[in-house]
């Protein structure tokens, strides 16, 4: 057989895992012949492609990044490959795609399969926000960084008595937050799921303060908002057309917590160096199964969906159901972590 792999979207710890398993179980396990596309689904349209042997993932296991590149693409040209799906397939001469991407490139992954490409999807994302599988891997390493960020800036916010308002990313789903909010002890933590009360974040920090502690830290995702009108202080910059405009939600809220506390506040936006560097090994575990349990699907024809974990198993999850809603933070979660406002 004939395999084409590509990896698109954002990027997340533990692709390269992903690929050197397929490389593996396909061309080691089968006898297979891998390619790799370059740049997502680009590589695929516009015919850049390379041979991927055992040589060409040797030594990425723990690599960072994606070896093939990674890229977002405009909708308009996911139709153009999908319209196209069953020549792409004939002109590469693959007889499957194992395209490894999040909500995006699954859907895409979704309409190439319809159009006739036989596909099996390997789902990704550090925002852990696709709803057929209990984890995503990605999540993990970013988690493990925002953690060790709270950790780290406990000790300079106590030394200098001020609030911490630390960004991690998760526009839609509150994961990362949540989970590292949880591990590194935060204080408050402020999720996409639930406009969070202002008011009570200062009550809580005053509190702290009187109860002699000397600082706190907030874990807020990007996705995060107030409730209306809790941020009375808040003024944004006006831009060149005389409107209003608003920084990141870290920024936004350490400015009025130090406003209404009168404390030193201080935003940390974690941003892309959650995505960066070596995965965990839970993360390389997770890849690696789903680059052989993928490459299983191809030699069973079993097309039209993804890999996902259930439990503890490696499971088939239809590729329509993936993408139709994102998983994201229920409330019996939040009750759990009682700092969540
Ligand atoms: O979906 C993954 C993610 O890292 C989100 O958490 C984040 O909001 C977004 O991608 C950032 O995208 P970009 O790399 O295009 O800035």
């Amino acid at each position: 057989m004939r395999i084409g792999v590509l990896t698109a979207g954002g990027d997340c710890p533990g692709l390269n895992a992903v690929i050197r398993s397929v490389v593996h179980r396909a061309v080691v396990g089968h006898g297979d012949e891998v390619i790799g596309f370059e740049d997502g689904f680009k590589g695929l349209l516009d015919g850049h492609h390379r041979p991927l042997d055992i040589n060409a993932v040797s030594g990425i296991l723990a690599r960072g990044g994606t070896i093939l590149g990674s890229a977002r693409m405009e909708r308009a040209r996911l139709h153009e490959a999908a319209e196209n799906a069953q020549e792409l397939a004939t002109r590469y001469g693959i007889d499957a795609l194992i395209p490894i991407g999040g909500e995006g490139t699954l859907t895409a992954a979704r309409m190439l399969s319809d159009a006739g490409m036989p596909v099996v999807g390997v789902p990704k994302t550090i925002d852990n926000d696709i709803s057929s599988t209990d984890r995503t891997f990605g999540f993990d390493t970013a988690v493990m960084v925002a953690t060790e960020a709270i950790d780290r800036l406990k000790t300079t916010a106590e030394s200098h008595q001020r609030v911490m308002v630390v960004e991690v990313m998760g526009r839609h789903a509150g994961w990362i937050a949540l989970e590292s909010g949880m591990a590194g002890g935060a204080h408050g933590i402020c999720l996409p799921e639930r406009p969070f009360e202002v008011d009570a974040l200062v009550k809580m920090v005053e509190e702290r303060f009187a109860r002699g502690k000397k600082f706190a830290v907030i874990c807020v995702a990007e996705g995060a908002h107030p409730a209306e009108g809790s941020m009375p202080y808040e003024k944004g910059a006006i831009d060149q057309y005389g409107h209003e405009r608003f920084a990141g939600i870290g920024n936004r809220l350490a400015v009025e917590l130090e406003h209404r506390l009168g404390k030193e506040a201080r935003p940390v936006i974690l941003g892309h160096v959650q995505r960066g560097g070596v995965p965990t090994a839970y993360d390389r575990v997770l890849a690696t199964r789903f680059g052989w349990h993928a490459v299983e699907a191809v030699h069973r024809g079993d097309f039209g969906n993804m890999t996902a974990l259930r439990g503890t198993d490696i499971v088939m999850a239809p590729l329509a159901h993936a993408v139709t809603e994102l998983k994201t933070v229920p409330d019996d979660r939040m009750y759990e972590a009682e700092s969540v406002f």
